[in-house]
């Protein structure tokens, strides 16, 4: 089976980096969200990120224009039926990816790749809702999607070995590196870092520094891109948050507890990037600190 045709579930700030890789690959690529303002969005921001790769002498102008002929979107889950591989982006909520998967599974041809760019939940799970477990697989990219060499390939218990062969060969089409992570809770990248920005903001819950020297010591003292407190605003502290109880809940360790006060930003609303506030406030010119 060779994949040719890409059906993505939502148009976020995954789903949107997503569209934009394989369609610069290549691939035909059919966009789905509930929201048409959102898939508005997200086409306008391919645009400008695939401008950003122009300007750089990354990509030519006729690569652009290839690209963004070859997405399409659909308010209509059930049209990602027909394509060959499908890769859920939705929230981060096990309940919301599973009322998905059971809405579209009617829909799928046989042969369809099933996948989930989950961050942290249990692969196998999520594939034991499915009528396809076996073509069934954790298909993790890291943000900025354009930028992140790594995408991580999990596979469920019951995957079959034709399935990660064909996911591991779609990886380097795309000119990214795979790692295989086994099917435990946030794999590898989540495992390791979202401990560390967990505990960056228990140094700032209990006063050690503030937002501003805490970033600054990871950036000058580590050479991290970015600070923890500024990265957890770009990933969203929703999403940080529901990762950190997915390795509470999954591993029933107390080391994973999340910080009172993650929770309290999400409670909040103060999301990070996406919402204007989060650890930095984003309405202004520069972002301010917000403790
Ligand atoms: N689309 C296309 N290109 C983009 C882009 C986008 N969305 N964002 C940045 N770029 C490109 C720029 O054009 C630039 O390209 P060149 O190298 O060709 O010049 C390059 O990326 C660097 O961008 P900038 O110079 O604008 O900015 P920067 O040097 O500050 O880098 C960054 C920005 C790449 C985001 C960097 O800060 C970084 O690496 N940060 C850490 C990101 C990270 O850790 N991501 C993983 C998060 S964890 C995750 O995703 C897993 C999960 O499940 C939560």
């Amino acid at each position: 089976m060779t994949i040719q045709s890409v059906g993505v579930i939502g148009a976020g700030q995954m789903g949107n980096g997503i569209a934009h890789v394989f369609a610069l690959a290549g691939y035909d690529v059919l966009m789905t969200d509930i929201s048409q303002e959102a898939m508005d969005k997200a086409l306008s921001l391919i645009e400008r990120n695939l401008d950003r790769q122009v300007s750089r002498e990354r990509i030519s102008e006729d690569d652009k224009k290839a690209a963004m002929g070859r997405i399409r979107t659909t308010k209509q889950l059930s049209d990602l039926g027909q394509t060959d591989l499908v890769i859920e982006a939705a929230t981060e909520r096990e309940s919301v990816k599973q009322a998905i998967f059971e809405d579209l599974v009617p829909h799928l041809k046989p042969e369809t790749i099933l996948t989930s760019n989950t961050s942290s939940i249990s692969i196998t799970r999520l594939a034991s809702r499915t009528d396809r477990p076996e073509k069934f697989m954790g298909f993790h990219f890291m943000n900025p999607v354009p930028v992140m060499q790594l995408v991580e390939l999990i596979r469920g218990i019951a995957t079959d070995q034709k399935t990660y062969d064909l996911m591991h060969g779609v990886v380097e089409k795309l000119g990214k590196t795979a790692a295989t992570a086994e099917d435990f809770p946030a794999f590898i990248v989540n495992r390791i870092l979202m401990p560390m920005i967990n505990e960056a903001v228990y140094t700032l819950y209990e006063g050690v520094g503030s937002v501003k020297s805490i970033d600054e010591s990871m950036k000058l003292g580590a050479n991290h891109p970015m600070g923890p407190l500024e990265l957890a605003d770009f990933i969203g502290l929703d999403t940080c948050l529901a990762i950190m109880n997915v390795l509470h809940d999954g591993l029933a360790d107390t080391k994973y507890r999340p910080c009172p006060l993650l929770t309290k930003y999400v409670e909040a609303g103060w999301l990070g990037r996406k919402t204007g506030r989060g650890f930095y406030d984003y309405r202004g010119e520069t972002p301010v600190p917000t403790r």
